[in-house]
Protein backbone atom coordinates (compact mmCIF):
# COMPACT_ATOMS: atom_id res chain seq x y z
CA UNK A 1 0.00 0.00 0.00
CA UNK A 2 0.97 3.75 -0.68
CA UNK A 3 1.19 5.52 2.48
CA UNK A 4 1.74 9.71 2.96
CA UNK A 5 2.74 10.36 6.47
CA UNK A 6 2.83 14.09 6.71
CA UNK A 7 5.22 15.28 10.29
CA UNK A 8 7.17 11.83 9.27
CA UNK A 9 10.02 13.37 10.38
CA UNK A 10 9.07 13.96 14.00
CA UNK A 11 8.57 11.72 17.09
CA UNK A 12 4.95 9.73 16.34
CA UNK A 13 5.50 9.84 12.42
CA UNK A 14 8.64 8.57 12.32
CA UNK A 15 7.78 5.32 14.15
CA UNK A 16 4.63 5.05 12.24
CA UNK A 17 7.12 5.29 8.68
CA UNK A 18 9.22 1.90 10.50
CA UNK A 19 6.31 0.27 11.41
CA UNK A 20 4.54 0.49 7.58
CA UNK A 21 8.21 0.05 5.89
CA UNK A 22 8.85 -3.08 8.03
CA UNK A 23 5.16 -4.27 6.68
CA UNK A 24 6.28 -3.81 3.32
CA UNK A 25 4.51 0.02 2.73
CA UNK A 26 5.91 2.30 0.57
CA UNK A 27 6.35 5.32 2.29
CA UNK A 28 6.14 8.81 1.63
CA UNK A 29 6.87 11.68 4.25
CA UNK A 30 6.59 14.99 4.12
CA UNK A 31 7.90 17.47 6.77
CA UNK A 32 9.49 20.58 7.26
CA UNK A 33 11.83 20.22 9.91
CA UNK A 34 10.50 22.48 11.87
CA UNK A 35 10.29 20.32 15.19
CA UNK A 36 11.12 17.01 13.22
CA UNK A 37 14.89 15.65 12.35
CA UNK A 38 16.21 14.44 9.76
CA UNK A 39 18.08 11.81 12.41
CA UNK A 40 14.73 10.62 13.14
CA UNK A 41 14.15 9.32 9.28
CA UNK A 42 18.03 8.73 8.22
CA UNK A 43 17.92 5.42 8.65
CA UNK A 44 15.08 4.55 6.47
CA UNK A 45 16.97 6.73 3.32
CA UNK A 46 17.87 4.31 0.38
CA UNK A 47 15.00 1.58 1.34
CA UNK A 48 13.26 1.21 -1.94
CA UNK A 49 10.11 2.36 -0.53
CA UNK A 50 10.93 5.19 1.34
CA UNK A 51 10.76 8.82 0.11
CA UNK A 52 11.70 12.14 2.68
CA UNK A 53 9.85 15.18 0.77
CA UNK A 54 11.33 18.16 2.81
CA UNK A 55 8.43 20.79 2.13
CA UNK A 56 5.19 22.50 4.26
CA UNK A 57 2.34 21.01 4.23
CA UNK A 58 1.00 23.99 3.12
CA UNK A 59 2.42 23.74 -0.28
CA UNK A 60 -0.97 22.92 -1.68
CA UNK A 61 0.51 22.17 -5.21
CA UNK A 62 2.93 19.15 -3.68
CA UNK A 63 0.05 18.02 -1.08
CA UNK A 64 -2.66 17.85 -4.14
CA UNK A 65 -0.17 15.35 -6.12
CA UNK A 66 1.18 13.52 -3.09
CA UNK A 67 -2.60 12.71 -2.03
CA UNK A 68 -3.41 12.02 -5.69
CA UNK A 69 -0.88 8.65 -5.83
CA UNK A 70 -1.42 7.72 -2.24
CA UNK A 71 -3.68 5.16 -0.45
CA UNK A 72 -3.49 6.28 2.65
CA UNK A 73 -2.82 9.38 4.58
CA UNK A 74 -1.67 9.90 8.34
CA UNK A 75 -1.47 13.82 8.42
CA UNK A 76 0.86 13.81 11.79
CA UNK A 77 2.51 17.22 10.61
CA UNK A 78 1.39 20.03 13.31
CA UNK A 79 2.91 22.37 15.69
CA UNK A 80 3.43 20.67 19.01
CA UNK A 81 4.61 21.22 22.36
CA UNK A 82 3.68 23.99 25.04
CA UNK A 83 6.67 25.57 24.81
CA UNK A 84 6.35 26.04 21.40
CA UNK A 85 2.53 26.88 21.55
CA UNK A 86 3.30 29.77 24.45
CA UNK A 87 5.77 31.55 21.48
CA UNK A 88 3.96 30.92 18.72
CA UNK A 89 0.56 30.92 18.95
CA UNK A 90 -0.07 32.22 14.87
CA UNK A 91 2.62 29.47 13.66
CA UNK A 92 0.73 26.89 15.76
CA UNK A 93 -2.97 28.68 14.68
CA UNK A 94 -1.90 28.53 11.24
CA UNK A 95 -0.15 24.97 10.74
CA UNK A 96 -2.71 23.60 12.49
CA UNK A 97 -5.67 24.22 11.33
CA UNK A 98 -4.96 25.66 7.48
CA UNK A 99 -2.40 22.21 7.73
CA UNK A 100 -5.73 20.10 8.44
CA UNK A 101 -8.10 22.89 6.00
CA UNK A 102 -5.72 21.39 3.02
CA UNK A 103 -5.09 17.36 3.78
CA UNK A 104 -8.83 17.12 4.17
CA UNK A 105 -9.77 18.94 0.64
CA UNK A 106 -7.30 17.14 -1.12
CA UNK A 107 -8.69 13.53 0.81
CA UNK A 108 -11.43 14.67 0.20
CA UNK A 109 -11.50 15.49 -3.71
CA UNK A 110 -9.65 11.98 -4.63
CA UNK A 111 -11.62 10.09 -1.81
CA UNK A 112 -8.20 8.98 0.59
CA UNK A 113 -8.55 7.44 3.92
CA UNK A 114 -7.37 10.02 6.06
CA UNK A 115 -6.56 9.63 9.94
CA UNK A 116 -6.36 13.33 11.46
CA UNK A 117 -4.58 13.26 15.17
CA UNK A 118 -6.35 15.24 17.83
CA UNK A 119 -5.25 15.58 21.53
CA UNK A 120 -6.44 15.15 24.93
CA UNK A 121 -5.85 18.55 25.28
CA UNK A 122 -8.75 19.02 24.15
CA UNK A 123 -10.76 17.99 27.13
CA UNK A 124 -9.16 21.28 29.10
CA UNK A 125 -9.87 21.72 32.24
CA UNK A 126 -12.42 18.55 32.19
CA UNK A 127 -12.33 17.61 35.78
CA UNK A 128 -14.70 14.33 35.33
CA UNK A 129 -12.09 11.81 34.58
CA UNK A 130 -11.84 9.01 32.82
CA UNK A 131 -12.54 11.78 29.63
CA UNK A 132 -15.00 10.09 27.19
CA UNK A 133 -15.16 10.69 23.49
CA UNK A 134 -18.71 12.45 23.92
CA UNK A 135 -17.75 14.72 27.04
CA UNK A 136 -18.15 17.80 27.10
CA UNK A 137 -14.62 20.24 26.08
CA UNK A 138 -14.52 23.10 28.43
CA UNK A 139 -11.58 25.40 27.53
CA UNK A 140 -9.93 28.57 28.86
CA UNK A 141 -10.18 32.19 27.26
CA UNK A 142 -8.97 33.35 24.22
CA UNK A 143 -6.00 35.53 25.77
CA UNK A 144 -4.47 32.24 27.57
CA UNK A 145 -2.64 31.38 24.66
CA UNK A 146 -1.80 27.27 25.92
CA UNK A 147 -5.42 27.07 24.55
CA UNK A 148 -4.78 27.97 21.06
CA UNK A 149 -3.74 24.14 20.57
CA UNK A 150 -6.61 22.48 22.10
CA UNK A 151 -8.76 25.19 20.26
CA UNK A 152 -7.23 24.92 16.90
CA UNK A 153 -7.78 21.18 17.16
CA UNK A 154 -11.00 20.90 18.32
CA UNK A 155 -11.90 22.62 14.98
CA UNK A 156 -9.99 20.01 12.86
CA UNK A 157 -12.23 17.45 14.39
CA UNK A 158 -15.44 19.75 13.68
CA UNK A 159 -13.66 19.30 9.87
CA UNK A 160 -12.68 16.18 9.52
CA UNK A 161 -16.43 14.94 10.76
CA UNK A 162 -17.92 17.72 8.93
CA UNK A 163 -16.54 16.00 5.66
CA UNK A 164 -17.43 12.40 7.21
CA UNK A 165 -21.55 13.79 7.34
CA UNK A 166 -21.64 15.68 3.88
CA UNK A 167 -19.20 13.74 1.64
CA UNK A 168 -18.75 10.17 3.81
CA UNK A 169 -15.02 11.02 3.48
CA UNK A 170 -13.38 8.08 4.97
CA UNK A 171 -11.69 9.48 8.10
CA UNK A 172 -10.98 8.55 11.56
CA UNK A 173 -9.90 11.34 14.60
CA UNK A 174 -7.41 9.86 17.41
CA UNK A 175 -6.78 12.02 20.15
CA UNK A 176 -3.75 11.37 21.72
CA UNK A 177 -3.11 11.36 25.24
CA UNK A 178 0.69 11.75 26.54
CA UNK A 179 2.72 9.74 24.07
CA UNK A 180 6.20 9.23 24.66
CA UNK A 181 9.46 7.57 24.57
CA UNK A 182 12.83 6.89 22.10
CA UNK A 183 13.11 10.16 19.49
CA UNK A 184 11.01 12.59 21.38
CA UNK A 185 12.82 15.98 21.80
CA UNK A 186 12.91 18.07 25.48
CA UNK A 187 13.59 21.40 23.31
CA UNK A 188 9.61 21.93 23.19
CA UNK A 189 8.23 21.31 27.06
CA UNK A 190 7.89 17.38 26.92
CA UNK A 191 8.25 16.35 30.29
CA UNK A 192 9.85 13.07 29.89
CA UNK A 193 12.66 13.15 28.00
CA UNK A 194 13.69 16.37 30.02
CA UNK A 195 13.45 14.80 33.39
CA UNK A 196 15.57 11.93 31.62
CA UNK A 197 18.00 14.26 30.15
CA UNK A 198 18.54 15.48 33.67
CA UNK A 199 18.34 12.79 35.85
CA UNK A 200 21.31 10.83 33.32
CA UNK A 201 23.52 14.04 33.88
CA UNK A 202 22.52 14.64 37.83
CA UNK A 203 21.06 17.61 37.28
CA UNK A 204 18.22 19.23 39.00
CA UNK A 205 14.93 18.06 37.62
CA UNK A 206 12.20 20.88 37.04
CA UNK A 207 8.72 20.30 37.56
CA UNK A 208 6.43 22.84 36.41
CA UNK A 209 3.81 23.97 39.38
CA UNK A 210 3.60 21.79 42.41
CA UNK A 211 4.17 18.64 40.69
CA UNK A 212 0.92 16.97 41.91
CA UNK A 213 -0.81 17.62 38.46
CA UNK A 214 -1.26 13.81 36.67
CA UNK A 215 -0.58 12.34 33.57
CA UNK A 216 -1.01 9.54 31.66
CA UNK A 217 2.10 8.23 29.53
CA UNK A 218 1.72 6.10 26.53
CA UNK A 219 4.76 4.31 24.70
CA UNK A 220 5.23 5.28 21.70
CA UNK A 221 4.94 1.64 19.87
CA UNK A 222 1.86 0.93 21.44
CA UNK A 223 0.37 4.14 20.42
CA UNK A 224 1.52 3.54 17.16
CA UNK A 225 0.34 0.05 16.51
CA UNK A 226 -2.73 1.64 17.79
CA UNK A 227 -3.06 3.95 15.15
CA UNK A 228 -2.46 1.62 12.34
CA UNK A 229 -5.54 -0.41 13.36
CA UNK A 230 -7.66 2.39 14.04
CA UNK A 231 -7.28 3.79 9.91
CA UNK A 232 -7.31 -0.07 8.97
CA UNK A 233 -10.56 -0.80 10.51
CA UNK A 234 -13.58 0.63 8.35
CA UNK A 235 -15.93 0.34 11.89
CA UNK A 236 -13.48 3.28 13.00
CA UNK A 237 -14.34 5.71 10.31
CA UNK A 238 -15.97 8.57 10.85
CA UNK A 239 -15.47 8.06 14.79
CA UNK A 240 -13.01 10.55 17.69
CA UNK A 241 -11.34 8.27 19.15
CA UNK A 242 -9.04 8.30 22.50
CA UNK A 243 -5.71 6.38 22.98
CA UNK A 244 -2.76 6.09 24.91
CA UNK A 245 -2.40 4.68 28.34
CA UNK A 246 -4.50 5.20 31.67
CA UNK A 247 -1.89 4.57 34.39
CA UNK A 248 -1.75 7.42 36.10
CA UNK A 249 1.01 9.62 37.59
CA UNK A 250 1.93 12.11 39.52
CA UNK A 251 4.94 14.84 37.58
CA UNK A 252 6.49 14.64 40.77
CA UNK A 253 6.17 10.56 40.66
CA UNK A 254 7.40 10.68 37.36
CA UNK A 255 10.55 12.96 38.15
CA UNK A 256 11.10 10.16 41.31
CA UNK A 257 10.83 7.30 38.87
CA UNK A 258 13.21 8.51 36.38
CA UNK A 259 15.81 9.74 39.10
CA UNK A 260 15.25 5.48 40.03
CA UNK A 261 15.36 3.89 37.66
CA UNK A 262 18.66 5.82 36.09
CA UNK A 263 20.72 5.49 39.68
CA UNK A 264 20.68 9.55 39.31
CA UNK A 265 21.63 11.93 42.30
CA UNK A 266 19.40 14.26 40.69
CA UNK A 267 17.36 16.51 43.24
CA UNK A 268 13.67 18.09 42.43
CA UNK A 269 13.29 21.41 41.72
CA UNK A 270 9.46 23.08 41.90
CA UNK A 271 9.17 26.04 39.24
CA UNK A 272 6.17 28.30 39.51
CA UNK A 273 4.16 28.17 35.66
CA UNK A 274 4.41 31.96 36.04
CA UNK A 275 8.27 31.74 35.33
CA UNK A 276 8.17 29.05 33.11
CA UNK A 277 5.27 29.90 30.95
CA UNK A 278 4.95 33.56 32.06
CA UNK A 279 1.80 35.15 33.62
CA UNK A 280 -2.10 34.15 32.93
CA UNK A 281 -0.52 30.03 32.56
CA UNK A 282 -3.28 27.74 33.12
CA UNK A 283 -2.59 23.79 33.51
CA UNK A 284 -4.72 20.75 33.95
CA UNK A 285 -4.42 18.74 37.16
CA UNK A 286 -5.61 15.51 35.78
CA UNK A 287 -5.62 13.85 32.19
CA UNK A 288 -7.08 10.18 32.04
CA UNK A 289 -8.46 8.76 28.74
CA UNK A 290 -11.20 6.42 28.61
CA UNK A 291 -10.07 3.99 26.03
CA UNK A 292 -13.02 1.79 25.84
CA UNK A 293 -13.83 2.60 22.54
CA UNK A 294 -10.69 1.60 21.24
CA UNK A 295 -10.48 -1.19 23.42
CA UNK A 296 -14.02 -2.18 21.88
CA UNK A 297 -13.06 -1.34 17.80
CA UNK A 298 -10.04 -2.79 17.55
CA UNK A 299 -8.81 -4.63 20.87
CA UNK A 300 -6.61 -1.66 21.86
CA UNK A 301 -4.45 -2.92 24.80
CA UNK A 302 -1.15 -0.81 25.85
CA UNK A 303 1.44 -3.38 26.98
CA UNK A 304 4.50 -1.23 27.91
CA UNK A 305 4.57 0.53 31.49
CA UNK A 306 5.87 3.86 32.37
CA UNK A 307 8.60 2.06 33.31
CA UNK A 308 9.66 0.58 30.16
CA UNK A 309 9.02 4.24 28.77
CA UNK A 310 11.80 5.44 31.10
CA UNK A 311 14.18 2.64 30.42
CA UNK A 312 14.10 3.04 26.75
CA UNK A 313 14.39 6.78 26.50
CA UNK A 314 17.55 6.95 29.11
CA UNK A 315 18.65 4.05 26.58
CA UNK A 316 18.05 6.14 23.42
CA UNK A 317 20.09 9.45 25.11
CA UNK A 318 22.65 7.40 26.41
CA UNK A 319 23.52 6.04 23.26
CA UNK A 320 23.71 9.56 21.72
CA UNK A 321 25.24 11.05 24.00
CA UNK A 322 27.71 7.99 23.51
CA UNK A 323 27.38 8.85 19.58
CA UNK A 324 28.28 12.85 20.42
CA UNK A 325 31.79 12.01 22.53
CA UNK A 326 32.79 9.53 20.18
N1 LIG B 1 3.33 13.29 21.35
C1 LIG B 1 2.23 13.54 22.02
O1 LIG B 1 2.16 13.38 23.23
C2 LIG B 1 0.99 14.01 21.30
C3 LIG B 1 -0.16 14.20 22.09
C4 LIG B 1 -1.30 14.65 21.45
C5 LIG B 1 -1.34 14.83 20.10
N2 LIG B 1 -0.21 14.63 19.36
C6 LIG B 1 -0.31 14.88 17.93
O2 LIG B 1 0.43 13.89 17.20
C7 LIG B 1 1.02 14.47 16.04
C8 LIG B 1 2.52 14.19 16.02
O3 LIG B 1 3.12 14.80 17.15
P1 LIG B 1 4.61 14.48 17.63
O4 LIG B 1 4.57 14.29 19.10
O5 LIG B 1 5.20 13.45 16.78
O6 LIG B 1 5.30 15.90 17.39
P2 LIG B 1 6.54 16.30 16.46
O7 LIG B 1 6.75 17.76 16.67
O8 LIG B 1 7.68 15.40 16.70
O9 LIG B 1 5.95 16.02 15.01
C9 LIG B 1 5.30 16.97 14.23
C10 LIG B 1 6.02 16.99 12.89
O10 LIG B 1 5.33 17.87 12.02
C11 LIG B 1 6.31 18.62 11.30
N3 LIG B 1 5.65 19.85 10.83
C12 LIG B 1 5.22 20.90 11.55
N4 LIG B 1 4.67 21.82 10.74
C13 LIG B 1 4.75 21.33 9.48
C14 LIG B 1 4.34 21.80 8.20
N5 LIG B 1 3.72 22.98 8.08
N6 LIG B 1 4.57 21.02 7.12
C15 LIG B 1 5.20 19.82 7.24
N7 LIG B 1 5.61 19.33 8.42
C16 LIG B 1 5.38 20.07 9.53
C17 LIG B 1 7.43 18.86 12.29
O11 LIG B 1 8.66 19.19 11.69
C18 LIG B 1 7.46 17.51 13.00
O12 LIG B 1 8.33 16.61 12.33
C19 LIG B 1 0.65 15.95 16.07
O13 LIG B 1 -0.52 16.16 15.31
C20 LIG B 1 0.32 16.20 17.53
O14 LIG B 1 -0.56 17.28 17.70
C21 LIG B 1 0.96 14.23 19.93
Amino acid sequence: MRILITGGAGFVGSHLADKLIAKGDEITVVDDLSTGKYSNVEHLEGNKNFRLIIDTVLNEKLMEELIRETDHVYHMASAVGVRLIMEQPVKTIETIFHGTDVILKFCSRYRKRVLIPSTSEVYGKGASVPFKEDDDLLTGATDKHRWAYACAKTLDEFLALAHWKETHLPVVVVRLFNTVGPRQTGQYGMVVPRFVQAALKNDPIEVHGDGTQSRCFGHVSDVVEGLCKLLETPDCLGHVINLGNSEETTITQLAERAIKLTGSSSSIKYIPYSEAYGEGFEDMRRRVPSLEKAAKLVGYKPTRTLDDIINDVARELKQSAGIASA
